[in-house]
Order: structure tokens, then sequence, then C-alpha cells
């Protein structure tokens, strides 16, 4: 075995999340993707992020890897990774290095993003290549017992061209090319939304025993507070740019403070329930430019609004043990 693989460096990494800010710089005006998040991530756990479609989750997953493409541009805060630094103002070749080697990233539809031209086998060459991996055999074992793992036949696989590998199998192989370079963080985006439900739930249960077998520090990110529930140790609640709420799953699913939160959660459809249970949350999430405005964001939307909740901004703050919310209404129980 290669030297990088016996030094297997298991100490899990956590993240610490500051002020960070994404706009996107457009004709008709910026739009503030994600606007003054602050947040930890814990080492070692799985930490989800949910919110609607629009809500900035993925460009804040781009944003901790400093990779968000134009005409994004990271307008301010700071990343720090335990042992590497800050991701916004580490020198190129440190960042270059990070990313792959020690976060790794499963994009939104990554099954598709696989190189149609090349084997599976090939990718993971040309991946161990582009991180001056000496052993690439080693990498090879790697990826075959990843892929294992995962259910699949990894010498079939590594001979694959994408289109020869249903959508499952294309994800599987995302997540794969994912951690074959033995990264202590993994943020997965919308690992599951294009997949059937045996596809996901397998998808998923893959996603945590490795995490668990590896203690990897995982970023969930999903619009679906089910796939949330069932997997994360901590949740993140993100609403146009930015958190309405945060803290560990059991608390927030037990005692949601936000009434967005909650809305979310009445929206899990239940197995056992009837489905008329899984209430829709009503209205549009706003237009982000729509920013300016100095209420609460989700105010238009809110069952529990009152007229001041227009006038300012709620304080993103503490309210219990690693329990985080911006609202006005926190302690009225109407
Ligand atoms: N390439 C882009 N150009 C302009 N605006 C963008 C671009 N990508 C995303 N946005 C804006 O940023 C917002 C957040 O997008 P995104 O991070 O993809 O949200 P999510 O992953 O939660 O669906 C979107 O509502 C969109 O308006
Ligand atoms: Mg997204």
């Amino acid at each position: 075995m290669a030297q990088e693989f016996e030094a297997l460096d298991i100490r899990p990494r956590g993240i610490q999340i500051s002020n960070l800010s994404v706009s996107y710089q457009t004709q008709t005006g910026d739009i503030p993707a994600v606007n003054g998040v602050n947040m930890s991530i814990a080492p070692g756990k799985i930490t989800g992020i949910i919110g609607e479609s629009g809500s900035g989750k993925s460009t804040l997953a781009m944003a901790l890897m400093n990779a968000v493409p134009r005409p994004g541009r990271i307008m301010g805060g700071s990343v720090m990774v335990d042992g590497i630094g800050d991701m916004l103002t580490i020198d190129k070749k440190n960042r270059r290095k990070a990313r792959g080697r020690h976060i790794a990233f499963v994009f939104q539809a990554s099954q598709n993003s696989l190189n149609p031209l090349r084997r599976v086998g090939s990718q993971v060459m040309d991946l161990g290549r582009s991180h001056n991996v000496k052993d690439l055999r080693a990498l090879i074992q790697r990826a075959k017992e990843l892929l294992g793992q995962m259910g699949l036949d990894a010498d079939r696989v590594l001979m694959s061209y994408q289109h020869e590998l249903s959508g499952g199998m294309r994800q599987r192989v995302g997540i794969m090319l994912a951690l074959v370079l033995d990264a202590q963080v993994v943020i997965l985006d919308e690992p599951t939304t294009a997949l059937d439900m045996i596809s996901q739930a397998s998808v998923l249960e893959i996603v945590r025993n490795i995490q668990e077998e590896r203690r990897l520090t995982t970023i969930l990110i999903s619009h679906d507070m089910g796939v949330v529930a069932d997997l994360a140790d901590y949740v993140a609640v993100m609403y146009a740019g930015e958190l309405a709420e945060a803290g560990p799953i059991e608390e927030v699913l037990a005692h949601p403070l936000h009434p967005y939160t909650q809305g979310l959660i009445k929206a899990i459809p239940r197995v056992t329930g009837p489905l008329d249970q899984a209430v829709a949350l009503a209205g549009q999430p706003p237009d982000l430019r729509a920013l300016q405005v100095s209420g609460c964001l989700f105010a238009s939307r809110c069952p529990k609004r009152v007229p001041s909740c227009e006038e300012s901004r709620p304080q993103y703050e503490a309210r219990g043990v690693d329990h985080y919310v911006a609202c006005f209404r926190v302690n009225d129980h109407d």
C-alpha cells in the first residue's frame, strides 16, 4: 500500500463559518445568495443544510471550498477548516490541495458530471494524478473497496463508461470519486434528488455507513427535511440566503422555534399517517433581490407574523445549547 494510505489521517475536522456572504453579480443587480451566515460544522458528524430551492444551499457549499463560479463572488467572511486554515484566504496551491484531498464535494446532479469519454477507472487515475498520488494501484484498490461497500460490482464499474451505468450507480460512483482520496470532510449536495426511492435509500445508507466508519465530517444538503431528519446529527435551516434556525437534530425536530422550520417539519410526508397530514408550505420563496427589505425575510409567508416583523430583521441568536434562531416570535405561542 502506498504510504499515503497507510498514514490514514482520520482526525475529524470541524469548520467554523463566520459572516459568510456571497453575491451573484448580474446585469439586473446583485443577488445576495448567501448573506452573513455564521455556523459551526461539528467534526465527525453529519450536518444537514435544508431549505427550498433557491435558498442559497449550493452557493454556501461552493463557498466552503472557495469555489463559487462566476458571476458569483464571495463578498466577505471566513471559512476556518481545522488543520487547514481559512479556505477564503489560503494560497491557491494549498487550496487546490485541500479540495479533493481533504475536502470532497459531490455536486448536485453529480450522476451527470462524470466524463462521458473516459472509463470510470481512468477517471480515478486522472484524479490520483491531479493530486500527485504516487501509488495509483493502491488508489484503484481503494476505489474497488468503496464500490464494493456500495454494493456494486467494482471491476465492472471501473471498466464502464457513464452511459453504461444507471442513475443510482453513477451517483455512487460520484460518491466513490469524492471519497477515494480519503478526505476528512465531505460535502454532498442533494445526493439523492434525482434518484428513485430504492436507490435513494441505498445511497443514504452508504453515506451513513462510510461517515460512521471513517468519522467523516459530512455536510448533507437537501430540500427534504425527511432525509435530514433520518440522517443528520445537526441541522441548519436556510431561508433566502440566511440561516433561520440551527441546532442538534433531535432538539430542532422536537422543539422547532422558527415558523419556517415548523412548516418544513409538518411537510415531512409520513409513511404511517394520512398523506394529507403532510402540509405543503404556502407562498413562494422570496426573490433574493428583495433582500433590501428591512424586516424578517420570512414575514410575508409567516403564520405568526405581527406588524413589527416587517420593520426590522430579527437577530440570529442562541436559544439553548447549540440551538440558534432568528425570529421575534420565539416566545409567543399563539
Ligand atoms: N450562476 C448564477 N447566476 C446568477 N444567480 C445565481 C446563479 N446561481 C445561483 N444564483 C442565485 O442564487 C440563489 C441561490 O442559488 P443556489 O445556491 O443554487 O440555491 P439552492 O442550492 O438552495 O437551490 C438562486 O435563487 C439564484 O437566484
Ligand atoms: Mg442547490
